[in-house]
């Protein structure tokens, strides 16, 4: 029998340990509990319905409620539910590799598959150091990401992660990272008024880094495309094209994070595709099933698997789950849907009517930036529009985890307010989502922010 919603409540609050959710909120209020999904939609269990902004996790690209998916899921959970890419190899993790590596661009042909974004961080920073030792470079350890940028949660992620106050508790973290800027051209610290000498900059920044570590000792360097954490800061033109100049001048290989931008977030099949420039190594999870089972990889170039094809070699490394058969059809599926309903298409085709949609906020003042790719906003807040001032550590605890998260979610929208660069708020919908869409999203963030602007 299921639970009814006040056993819920009380078995959430006394059992389920939420993940980066201060649990003390829950003494005082209900936890919200969502009960089903239908295309952009998701209902809670009291009956509300709200508009999923978020994709759940920038993850459900196809909308909620696909029965294909779950029947795909289904079909293979009866044939075989489950055995290890560990020495064997089942048809769907087979298919899904190929299938990928034909997506993927230039000569990323190999596919390691996770359970997750965290640990296909995780084994593109071992490949990386395990390659290095194959090819004679053993002091190539060191990994080099950006600020505010986030990674992932488990030690090797969470180490390569720029988010401060999420690393405290943990330290000491795994040694050999250190953080570049990243591409918040809102707030420059140079070239304020020069975006493509902002980016040459940023860019730059990382040769500098590469020098000051020893270059011989550096590994990798962890990009996403559009950096989610700190407000979807997106590349500046020819910032990738100099980075990629950079990695190889120093022999440093280039891993583009595309936990959250690839399978159609950005209207490509991945981030790198967008903005033109080839990587040695891609991380992807969230939309590479839409969420209906969970999968993550690591998609890796030719040269970077050639010293473990020969002898007794190999990549000493595996998970239980990596390239599970249900979640491989589960993938298999969720392509197919993108392709059938021609959703990276579709996404480029409304990504302006999204942008135009959301910059009709400018007028507010508590709008400060608008910024973003695909279906993949944020818009930074700001206390005074003229001088950019932002909120203090206080103020920005009251506005977004005092009212606008609430505010937003009674108002029926899911979506996020973040505060771990400068306070934004962010959107990433289903892909299947439209104008009319759009529109709901500004018309609750026209009241809400509206009345946020007069509580500061
Ligand atoms: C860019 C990026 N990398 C890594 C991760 C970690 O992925 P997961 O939460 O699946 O471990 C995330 C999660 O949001 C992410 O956005």
């Amino acid at each position: 029998m299921p639970l009814e919603p006040e056993q819920l409540q009380e078995a959430a609050k006394r059992h389920l340990w939420m993940h980066f959710t201060r649990m003390g909120t829950y003494a005082k209020q209900d936890v919200p509990v969502i009960v089903k999904g239908d295309g952009p939609w998701v209902w809670d269990s009291t009956g509300k319905r709200y508009l999923d902004g978020l994709s759940g996790l920038f993850t459900v690209q196809v909308g909620h409620g696909r029965r294909e998916l779950a029947e795909a899921a289904a079909r293979q959970a009866s044939e075989l539910a489950y055995f290890p890419v560990w020495g064997y190899a089942h048809p769907g993790a087979i298919e899904l590799a190929e299938r990928l590596s034909e997506l993927a661009p230039g000569d990323i042909n190999r596919v390691f598959f996770t359970s997750g974004g965290s640990e296909a961080v995780d084994s593109a920073w071992k490949l990386a150091r395990q390659y290095f030792k194959a090819v004679g470079q053993p002091k190539r350890i060191k990994a080099i990401s950006r600020q505010i940028a986030y990674h992932g949660a488990s030690m090797g992620a969470l180490s390569i992660t720029g988010v401060e106050a999420i690393k405290k508790p943990f330290e000491p973290l795994v040694p050999g990272t250190s953080r570049v800027p990243n591409t918040d051209f809102y707030r420059a610290p140079v070239h304020g008024d020069d975006l493509v000498a902002f980016g040459r900059w940023a860019a730059d920044q990382i040769a500098v880094r590469i020098e000051a570590e020893g270059p011989d000792t550096v590994a990798a360097v962890f990009l996403e495309p559009v950096q989610n954490a700190g407000g979807c800061l997106t590349p500046p033109p020819g910032y990738f094209e100099r980075v990629r100049e950079i990695c190889d001048h120093y022999g440093v290989l280039l891993v583009s994070d595309e936990i959250i931008c690839a399978f159609g977030r950005l209207g490509h099949w991945f981030g790198a595709d967008r903005y033109g420039y080839q990587p040695d190594m891609i991380t992807v999870a969230k939309g590479m099933t839409s969420g209906y089972s969970p999968m993550g990889a690591l998609l890796a170039s030719d040269r970077l698997i050639e010293p473990f094809l020969k002898g007794t070699a190999l990549f000493a490394h595996g998970l239980t789950f990596g390239g599970h058969p249900v979640s491989s059809a589960v993938a298999l599926a969720n392509l197919a849907i993108f392709e059938d309903e021609k959703l990276l298409g579709h996404v480029r085709s409304n990504e302006e009517a999204f942008r135009s949609s959301l910059r009709s906020l400018d007028d507010l003042p508590i709008v400060g930036d608008l910024r973003g790719d695909g279906y993949f906003y944020g818009i930074e807040l700001v206390k005074d529009k003229a001088t950019r001032e932002t909120f203090n550590d206080e103020e920005s605890e009251r506005l977004l985890r005092g009212f606008l998260s609430p505010a937003l979610f009674e108002a029926g929208l899911v979506c996020r307010s973040d505060d771990r660069g400068d306070p934004v708020v962010q959107f990433a919908p289903p892909l299947i989502c439209e104008q009319e869409h759009f529109d709901i999203i500004v018309d609750i963030l026209r009241d809400v922010l509206g009345r946020a602007a007069s509580l500061i």
